[in-house]
């Protein structure tokens, strides 16, 4: 049972460390969260499983971390200068400022007022002073995707790898929108995290890529717990169409504040390698791109006549944190146990952020203790994720608050234990216990992550 209220959600992003908002202290900053201490697990987690199917269970893929502050030349060549805004209106009645494209009737949805301006263009990039200078002069965006940089290494990776197309390059990282309409929790927000992959291909096989990538991701996100009825693919038609894309297929999830996307499958022709290229009239490149006097590079590739090819860009791109949502939404389960509600997050295992509580009965048995701890260090040095030695409240306590962060497994090391060498095991999704053999657990554990 999905969460039918986004105000459950953060109501336990809170209280159980998951999602802050930022600077709280302060009277909180609109648009910016901070990920607690199980929600930095699970982030990490959905990024590992990401860059574990992309990169590491392919063999076209290469992975790419680069820096966040980019070159404006960047950022002016890749088209986001001119065209990376949105329409910006003004109500002049209670001042307020909003997406045109997100009002209903033409009406100000603060105070109901139709009498707004013109609307106008507002660029979303956020600009920092670089340097020692601070008079506007040398200044560098924070980049509004994590794609340029990939683009603008293309022939670093082409060289350093011998990779020819059809190959990928993938990074996962921060991007920042200076968004006009903050929306839904993590939803829209100013700082965010991408998992994007630009995946090149030669020129001509890019439509048969692009259906490829859509079917490869829906299975992922089935992986992660989000199932497909729970997804709709939706054609974004050719007036809504970023301004590098021939045709983009958005996967669409049922937010607890409606469907919306989740993450973008785009066909970006070969607008940005093209756009960041010199010589750009050697290279017959097929999408309509200004003049390049500033790029030392030419982001192409000789075909085995000898002609220049500059490849299509087949690119998924994935949001971190609307993952993080959607994921603790389907994950989200409140149920009846012998009349008490029982609140538990089924994360698929590889997601939790504790994999398993190490918990000792009696916490003041130096014995009992010891043999707790020494199975938490065991089952921690396989590297599966983290374990946790729980040693606080009692044991009712500690299977609620395990069950309500998604932990799947709880184990209890009791005077039997010491006697008989077994261990209780608890599961989170159906509360059985059973006794196993010590000497199991490791097994057990490398089977269930
Ligand atoms: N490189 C292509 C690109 O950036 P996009 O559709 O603008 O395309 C890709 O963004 C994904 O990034 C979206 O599907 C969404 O998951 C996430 N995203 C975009 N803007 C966001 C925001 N303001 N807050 C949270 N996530 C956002």
């Amino acid at each position: 049972m999905p969460a039918k209220n986004i105000d459950e959600l953060i109501a336990l992003s809170k209280r159980r460390g998951f999602i802050f908002q930022s600077s709280e202290i302060y009277g909180g900053t609109q648009g910016l969260y901070d990920y607690g201490p199980l929600g930095v697990e699970l982030k990490n987690n959905i990024k590992n499983s990401w860059w574990k199917s992309v990169v590491y269970e392919r063999d076209d893929v290469e992975g790419l971390d680069a820096s966040i502050l980019t070159k404006q030349s960047v950022l002016k060549h890749s088209g986001h200068e001119d065209t990376f805004t949105d329409p910006l209106v003004d109500c002049k009645k209670c001042k307020g400022r909003f997406r045109e494209d997100h009002l209903t009737d033409k009406k100000c949805p603060s105070c109901g007022s139709t009498d707004l301006t013109d609307p106008r263009p507002f660029n979303l990039m956020f600009k920092t002073n670089m340097g020692p200078i601070d008079d506007g002069s040398s200044f560098a965006y924070l980049r509004p995707e994590t794609a340029q940089q990939i683009f603008t290494n293309f022939k670093n990776v082409v060289d350093s790898t011998a990779r020819n197309i059809p190959f990928g390059i993938a990074q996962m990282g921060k991007a920042f929108r200076n968004e006009i309409t903050l929306k839904s929790f993590i939803f829209r927000v100013r700082e965010f995290e991408q998992m994007e992959l630009e995946f090149f291909v030669v020129p001509g096989t890019d439509e048969k890529w692009h259906k490829e990538w859509v079917e490869a991701r829906l299975v992922w996100w089935e992986n992660q717990g989000v199932p497909r009825d729970s997804l709709e693919l939706y054609d974004v038609p050719a007036e809504e169409l970023a301004h590098y894309s021939k045709a983009t297929v958005d996967i669409m999830y049922k937010f607890p504040h409606g469907v919306e996307e989740l993450e973008g499958i785009a066909n970006r022709t070969d607008f940005d390698l093209g756009s960041h290229s010199k010589d750009q009239a050697e290279l017959s490149i097929k999408s309509s791109v200004k003049e390049n006097k500033e790029s030392n590079a030419k982001l192409a590739l000789k075909d085995l006549d000898n002609n220049w090819v500059v490849p299509f860009v087949i690119e998924p791109s994935a949001g971190v944190d609307r993952a993080v949502l959607a994921i603790l939404n389907e994950a989200y389960n409140v149920e009846s146990v012998d009349g008490k509600e029982r609140v538990v997050l089924k994360l698929k295992p590889h997601l939790s952020p504790i994999k398993a509580a190490v918990i000792p009965l009696k916490k003041n048995d130096e014995n009992i203790v010891a043999r707790a701890k020494g199975i938490k260090n065991k089952l921690q040095s396989l590297g599966l994720g983290r374990v946790l030695f729980e040693n606080s409240g009692n044991i009712g306590k500690n299977y609620r608050r395990h069950d309500e962060v998604g932990t799947p497994i709880c184990i209890t090391i009791d005077f039997d234990t010491l006697e008989d060498n077994t261990v209780t095991i608890r599961d989170r999704d159906s509360m059985e216990q059973k006794r196993v053999n010590e000497s199991d657990l490791e097994d057990l554990f490398k089977k269930l992550f």
